[in-house]
C-alpha cells in the first residue's frame, strides 16, 4: 500500500510593521505554487497558513520523508517569496529564516523548520498540526509529555487498551547533535529529567509502545546551531495522529488549556505564556512586547493522501471554542505579570541563550574597576 507523508515546512522571509505578520500577497504566491505543484503531480495537495511573521506550508505527498524534491520545492518558495516579494517592498527581517544560498538537497539544516510523518492510511485518519511563534523547539516538551505520558490530561493511557501500553519518545540533544528513545510509563522520570531542560533536550517524535507506529513528529530547527551564532528563536510546528489508538484530539488539546512558560517573546530572550489562538479570527498578531508567545491548532482528515479539511483543505480552527478564552486570559495575565519584572531572570532566558546581548561590552568598559 502506498504510504501517505505529510510536510510542514515554515519559515519567516519578511513581515509587516515589524515581527507582526507576513503580507497577504506572500501567502498568495506560496498558495500558487503549490496549486502548480498539485498539476504538476509533484505533491497531491497543500494548505498554507501563517502565525505571527512565520508562514508555513503544509504539503501531502507520496514521495516519503526527506525527499529532495519536495525540500526543494517549499526552499524554492521561500526564496522567491524573499526576492520577488519581501526585499522589494523592503519588508521587515526580508528573508530573515534563509541561512544558506543554494539548495543543497535536503532543507533541514538551511534556515526553515520542518516536521515530516509518513504512515499508512488507518481506516480513518485525523491529523491536527500546531504552529507556534515567538518560541523554540522545547515549548512542544510539556504539551507532547502531557499527551503522550499524563494520565490525568490523556484519560486513553489507562482505558485504552493499546494507550495503556506507553509510547516511545526520541529525544534529540540539540548540542550533540544525538537522539535517544526513552519508554514510557517505564522511564517516565529519565525521560522528565532531560525533557525539563527545554533549550538542549527537545522530544523530536513520538512512537506508540503497541506497534512501533508514529504518533508525533516536531520541527527540532535550532538557528543559532546553524549559524554558529544566536540568530533568533525557531518558531516550532508539530504534527499529531489522533484518535482510535492514539490519544483523543480533545486529549491533544487538553494539554494546553493552562499556559506554559516558554523561551522567546520579545527579541526571543524571554520566557512567556504559550497562548492557544484562533487563526480564523487573526487573533495570531503577536503585539505585546512582540508576545506573548503563542500557538495555532489546524485539524484535517486526511484521505488518499489528502487533506480534507471543513472546506476543501481549509482545517478545523482548533482553539475556536469559547473555552480557549479561559486560557487566553490566564495567557495575558502571566504575561502582564512576567513584565513586571523586566530584565531580571527568570523573566529573562539564560545569558547564552539571549539573542543579543550588551554584557560583553558592559564588561570589557568595567573590567578595571572590578576589585
Ligand atoms: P466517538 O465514540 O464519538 O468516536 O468518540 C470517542 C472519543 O474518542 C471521544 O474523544
Ligand atoms: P521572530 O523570531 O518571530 O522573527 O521574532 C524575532 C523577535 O526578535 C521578536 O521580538
Ligand atoms: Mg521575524
Ligand atoms: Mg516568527
Amino acid at each position: 500500500m502506498v504510504k501517505t507523508t505529510i510536510s510542514v515546512i515554515k519559515a519567516d522571509v519578511g513581515s509587516i510593521a515589524g515581527h507582526m505578520c507576513p503580507y497577504s500577497k506572500m501567502v498568495e504566491y506560496a498558495r500558487e505554487r503549490l496549486k502548480e505543484a498539485v498539476e504538476a503531480r509533484l505533491i497531491k495537495s497543500y494548505y498554507v497558513y501563517y502565525v505571527g511573521d512565520d508562514i508555513g506550508l503544509v504539503i501531502t505527498h507520496d514521495k516519503g520523508e526527506e525527499n529532495p524534491k519536495v525540500h526543494e520545492l517549499a526552499w524554492n518558495i521561500f526564496k522567491e517569496i524573499t526576492e520577488k516579494i519581501s526585499k522589494p517592498l523592503k519588508l521587515y527581517a526580508a528573508g530573515q529564516d534563509l541561512l544558506k544560498d543554494a539548495f543543497s538537497g535536503n532543507i533541514k539544516g538551511m534556515g526553515p523548520g520542518i516536521a515530516e510523518i509518513e504512515f499508512e492510511e488507518r481506516g480513518s485518519d485525523p491529523i491536527i498540526v500546531f504552529a507556534a511563534d515567538k518560541t523554540s523547539p522545547g515549548a512542544w516538551n510539556l504539551p507532547l509529555y502531557k499527551i503522550f505520558a499524563d494520565p490525568f490530561n490523556t484519560a486513553g493511557l489507562i482505558i485504552d487498551p493499546v494507550l495503556h501500553e506507553g509510547f516511545i519518545f526520541e529525544v534529540m540533544d540539540l548540542r550533540e547533535g544525538k537522539n535517544v528513545k526513552l519508554k514510557t510509563p517505564e522511564e517516565s522520570y529519565d525521560l522528565l529529567s532531560l525533557i525539563g531542560t527545554v533549550n538542549r533536550y527537545v522530544i523530536s517524535r513520538v512512537y506508540r509502545a503497541h506497534d512501533n507506529e508514529i504518533a508525533a513528529s516536531a520541527s527540532t530547527t535550532r538557528l543559532s546551531y546553524i549559524a554558529g551564532k544566536y540568530v533568533g528563536k525557531d518558531d516550532p510546528v508539530l504534527i499529531i495522529r489522533a484518535q482510535a489508538g492514539f490519544p483523543a484530539l480533545g486529549e491533544v488539546l487538553a494539554a494546553f488549556i493552562t499556559p506554559h512558560l516558554v523561551p522567546g517573546w520579545m527579541r526571543g530572550s524571554h520566557y512567556g505564556p504559550l497562548m492557544p489562538v484562533s487563526f480564523r479570527k487573526k487573533q495570531n498578531i503577536v503585539s505585546y512586547f512582540d508576545g506573548p508567545p503563542r500557538v495555532i491548532g489546524m485539524g484535517w482528515q486526511i484521505s488518499n493522501g489528502v487533506l480534507v479539511g471543513v472546506e476543501d483543505t481549509e482545517p478545523v480552527d482548533l482553539f475556536d471554542d469559547p473555552v480557549w478564552e479561559h486560557s487566553r486570559r490566564i495567557a495575558t495575565e502571566i504575561a502582564v505579570y512576567m513584565r513586571t519584572m523586566g530584565e531580571v531572570m527568570p523573566a529573562r532566558v539564560e545569558v547564552e541563550e539571549m539573542e543579543y546581548t550588551t554584557l560583553p561590552k558592559v564588561l570589557e568598559k568595567l573590567k578595571n574597576r572590578f576589585k
